[in-house]
């Protein structure tokens, strides 16, 4: 334009010109879902306004760790990224490392057009177990016994605290499982076969995501802030309650039972603002819960109005039919059309992609179930902060197994052993044991390692053995560190009964019990401890006082053996805090643990719980035998 013809614009007019080309300027760069201070619907509702099928569908696609690159995420807009177990940046990879990949990935989607931040993912369900260095607290099966709600809040919150610390927001955590038969390789992650003890264990939930705001509607997703995760209770439902405790099999009970036993933690969950939920691999009556509508959408999101993001399992909705993958187009069918709305993708993501978009361009599926998903998936993501901070903090990476986190976890170590038999030796029951004696034996498998102690889910899937996994103190350390230091402590791992006879042991201390599983890895039909554990049992306790101590993620065949020792102790899985052991067995701390599960005299009474009309224990449920602390001795 001219500068005579500039003149003829007076300047109010000139004014205005500028104002509305500002004006333009800025509502072409205000985006409303960007802004948080609109209100969580409008800023849902904008954002899908301006999605493409493409983007919405890469929203529903969660990709394994191993598969992820910046430019995957930025071509896919990939919604979520996971580390399946013992999926880690490196071997003993540090918190920076870990914040490191994450931040790179989290850059790749966020240079989407849309910038839609991603959400990392982890199984930290007895602390942040992948990861080298994190404390690794006891597993439920342990956690149940402490009967403990408010512990189990401060390890929610310890738990979120290590998980943040390498970048990670999202824990697949807790298990609400009600595990109903011991053979079944997951039992540990059951808090108990009792269902009002797995409600209140749901306190973890407040632990990992915060405390509800006063005013929090019921159902809607709640995760306060930079130290916290958002959570994922887990596996809807009944996947504890398994014919013969068979991993991903079938529960075969009626409606009342399954919304008596297995599904009254999932209302605790939902009303703690619980932000995800993970659909189990079992089936219900023979119907799979990845294809089940009735549940997942009739039951789980209309009638108990959950309104954050329901989840698959790994390769989910594969196993709906036999065998897996066998008709892929149907498995997504039926897996998003049963209401779930992210999908675990551990290898074939593009294949999920390619099949969803086409089954939703030829009206398969309705736009309006993917709209549904990925409504709840960018609601839990608003709710959390994370289109405001998407980035990970590193200044959290000191977080990572502090030493109040491991004090805590020794508490928690303390509270989950159950005293099971406690013989009087000399008019004195053996327990606690003297601190200052000449000379003890310590033996058994499980008394020097570390894996062991830990259990199936650290740092690999399915466990390991040995003292190197990572940062931690064994029983036989802790032993060390308790008794007077005048006291000779002797270690074999599986000594014979004429050693253990002539060498003059005050008393002996014998740990055994399971190695490491995870899933159906650890399905069992004899529940038996380990060899040699057995004929360590009968050369030592045949030879000297002794107490056994059973390193177990359920109850095992002891019945053999009570009657020829001392005293017994159930310690379950207790995690890299060995200490806690030694703390209660000389009597630093009482024991005041009952069992959360029912202790079976033999496999063939199997199932078992406590109001069974068979019911017949070596060791009731609730049963525990307490002490007192007795700090000098
Ligand atoms: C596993 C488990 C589930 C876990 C998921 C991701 O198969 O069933 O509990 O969260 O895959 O590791």
């Amino acid at each position: 334009m001219g500068v005579d013809r500039m003149r003829m614009f007076s300047k109010p007019t000139m004014l205005l010109v500028v104002l509305c080309f500002w004006a333009a300027f800025t509502e072409a760069d205000y985006l409303k879902y960007k802004d948080p201070k609109q209100p969580l619907g409008v800023r849902i509702k904008d954002l899908m306004g301006r999605m493409t099928l493409e983007e919405k569908i890469g929203q529903m696609t969660q990709i394994e760790r191993k598969l992820a690159t910046p430019d995957i995420m930025k071509k896919y807009f990939i919604g979520s990224v996971l580390s399946g177990g013992g999926s880690v940046p490196a071997p003993k990879a540090s918190a920076e490392a870990w914040v490191n990949m994450v931040n790179d990935l989290q850059k790749g989607a966020l240079s989407t057009r849309l910038g839609i931040p991603m959400i990392y993912g982890i199984d930290a369900i007895h602390g942040h177990n992948n990861v080298y260095k994190a404390t690794i607290f006891p597993h439920n099966v342990g956690l149940g016994v402490t009967r403990d709600p408010q512990l189990l809040k401060r390890i929610g919150a310890a738990t979120a605290l290590e998980v943040r610390a390498t970048g990670i927001p999202y824990a697949f955590a807790p298990c609400i499982a009600v595990c109903r038969d011991p053979r079944w390789g997951r039992c540990y992650e059951s808090y108990s076969e009792d269902h009002k003890i797995v409600q209140a264990m749901t306190e973890i939930i407040p632990g990992l995501q915060g405390d509800l705001p006063a005013k929090s509607r019921n159902g809607v997703p709640f995760v306060g802030g930079k130290t916290k995760v958002a959570a994922c209770a887990k596996h809807f439902v009944g996947d504890g309650g398994t014919v013969r405790g068979i991993d991903e099999s079938n529960t075969v009970i009626d409606y009342k039972e399954l919304l008596s036993i297995h599904m009254p933690a999932y209302f605790d969950s939902i009303r703690k603002g619980i932000a995800t939920v993970m659909v189990s691999y079992s089936s219900w009556n023979g119907r799979k819960m990845h294809a089940n509508h009735d549940l997942v959408t009739g039951f789980l999101k209309n009638k108990l109005k959950f309104r954050g993001f329901v989840i698959s399992d790994w390769q989910g909705i594969d196993r709906i039919t036999d065998p897996p993958h066998s008709n892929y187009s149907y498995s997504v069918q039926a897996g998003i059309l049963a209401g779930i709305d992210m999908i675990m993708l551990p290898e074939n993501f593009t294949e999920f992609i390619d099949d969803l978009t086409f089954q939703v361009k030829n009206n398969v599926i309705p736009m309006s179930r993917i709209d549904d998903a990925v409504g709840r998936i960018l609601r839990v993501k608003f709710v959390m902060g994370l289109f405001e901070d998407p980035m990970a903090d590193p200044s959290l990476v000191n977080q990572l197994g502090n030493q109040e986190h491991r004090e805590l976890a020794r508490e928690a170590v303390r509270k989950s052993l159950v005293l099971l038999k406690n013989g009087k030796v000399a008019s004195q029951p053996l327990l606690p044991l003297l601190k200052k004696v000449p000379k003890i034996l310590v033996a058994g498998t499980h008394a020097d390692n570390l894996g062991y102690q830990c259990g199936g889910w650290t740092i690999e899937w399915q466990g390991v053995q040995g003292n190197d996994l990572t940062v931690g103190t064994t029983i036989l350390g802790a032993i060390k560190n308790t008794v007077d230091p005048s006291t000779q402590v002797v270690y074999m791992d599986n000594p014979d009964a004429n050693f253990v006879k002539t060498s003059g042991f005050s008393y002996a201390i014998v740990v055994v019990g399971e190695v490491p599983y995870a899933e159906m890895y650890g399905d069992s039909t004899n529940l038996t401890i380990i060899e040699p554990g057995p004929s360590t049992i009968r050369n030592v306790c045949g030879a000297v006082k002794c107490v056994v101590v059973v390193i177990s993620g359920r109850p095992v065949v002891m019945e053999p053996y009570v009657a020829g020792i001392d005293a017994l102790v159930a310690a379950w899985l207790p995690g890299t805090e060995g200490q806690g052991v030694a703390d209660v067995l000389f009597g630093n701390y009482g024991f005041t643990g009952k069992l959360a599960r029912t202790w079976f005299k033999s496999v063939d009474q199997l199932p078992m719980n406590v109001g069974d009309s068979h019911y017949d224990p070596l060791f009731p449920f609730d049963y525990g035998l307490t002490t007192e602390s007795r700090k000098g001795n």
